[in-house]
């Protein structure tokens, strides 16, 4: 990711005030902690693993989706216009029943349900956001992946005349992502469509998205249009521009630091102070297991 000063990761404009902070706090995660955290507005010492859901606001106002711009603030300026209907995502490769759904037919097919999840972006911020959508698998069991199938690559739309940043050749664009098969099919691994309710925005990723919540935020790739089976790992937008700073697997691992900066606490967007980052971002009893046959220093 670019480099930023640090003084850059968390804007002024996103320090809440008690009010808010407050309000945000009745919609704690996990409701044993609100009196605890109404009590004080310096949420530092907030157990790792205790969460308020971040503001719709910060949510919509804060984002990394560089097809628009690098400036986190200005995304959902230049993103308004972008165009999400109609909208189509190609279902293909490696599977015995390619199909090309459209967006109103995902909706109508796969029951949406709320799941409130950490968002651990790779350059030390986090959210918690309560996203609606489905499991991807769902929609792969529909396709019926072939035994050859090992992977599931990721394609974000090309339209360089909405999107300025395709017109820089500093990145290859589309933005590309990948899963391995197992990590797609698991249960977490869900489609965005919404967040709090809402359909979701052009700022992140209208109108389907990718949410992995236990990788870095950069795999949770956005505005969708083709997702392929594959035989072979698939090279990321990330991969292709800095390979020893992101690899394919970007696990959040508080114990393997970024190359130019450490991993091991984050700031949670509307909070004072900094987090213990935790492995997995926190959803390691769920995915630990997919992993146990990989050295995960090597595959970060
Ligand atoms: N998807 C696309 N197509 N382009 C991007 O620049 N940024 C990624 C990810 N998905 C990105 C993307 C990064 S780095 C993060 S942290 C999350 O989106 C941010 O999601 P949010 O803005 O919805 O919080």
């Amino acid at each position: 990711m670019k480099k930023i000063p640090s003084s850059e990761i968390t804007p002024e404009a996103l320090f809440h005030s008690r009010r808010q902070f407050i309000k945000g706090a009745a919609a704690l995660v996990g409701s044993a902690a609100i009196l605890a955290a109404c009590g004080s507005e310096d949420t530092s010492n907030l157990p790792a693993g205790v969460d308020v859901q971040t503001p719709y606001e910060s949510i919509i106002n804060y984002n990394n989706f560089y097809e628009f711009t690098t400036d986190k603030e200005a995304v959902a300026a230049k993103s308004k216009n972008f165009t999400t209907t109609p909208w189509t995502v190609e279902v293909g490769g490696l599977v015995n029943k390619p199909q090309t759904f459209a967006i109103e037919d995902l909706l109508k097919q796969f029951s949406q349900e709320e799941r409130v999840y950490r968002l651990r972006c790779v350059e030390g911020w986090s959210m918690v956001i309560p996203w609606t959508g489905f499991s991807l698998a769902g929609l792969l069991k529909q396709v019926e992946p072939t035994s050859a199938a090992k992977y599931v690559r990721f394609e974000t739309v090309m339209r360089p005349e909405e999107m300025p940043g395709q017109n820089s050749s500093y990145y290859t664009w589309p933005y590309v992502e990948g899963l391995r098969l197992d990590e797609a099919m698991h249960d977490l691994t869900l489609m965005a469509t919404g967040v709090y309710g809402k359909p979701i925005l052009p700022q992140n990723g209208a109108p389907l998205r990718l949410a992995v919540p236990w990788k870095y935020g950069f795999k949770s790739i956005k505005s969708i249009v083709k997702i392929e089976l594959v035989a072979e790992q698939p090279t990321s937008l990330w991969m292709n521009a800095a390979p020893d700073e992101y690899g394919f697997y970007a696990n959040v691992n508080p114990d393997v630091p970024h190359p130019r900066w450490s991993q091991s606490s984050e700031r949670r967007i509307g909070e004072a102070g900094r987090r213990r980052t935790l492995p997995f971002n926190g959803y390691a009893d769920e995915v630990a297991s997919l992993y146990k046959d990989l050295d995960l220093t090597v595959n970060y």
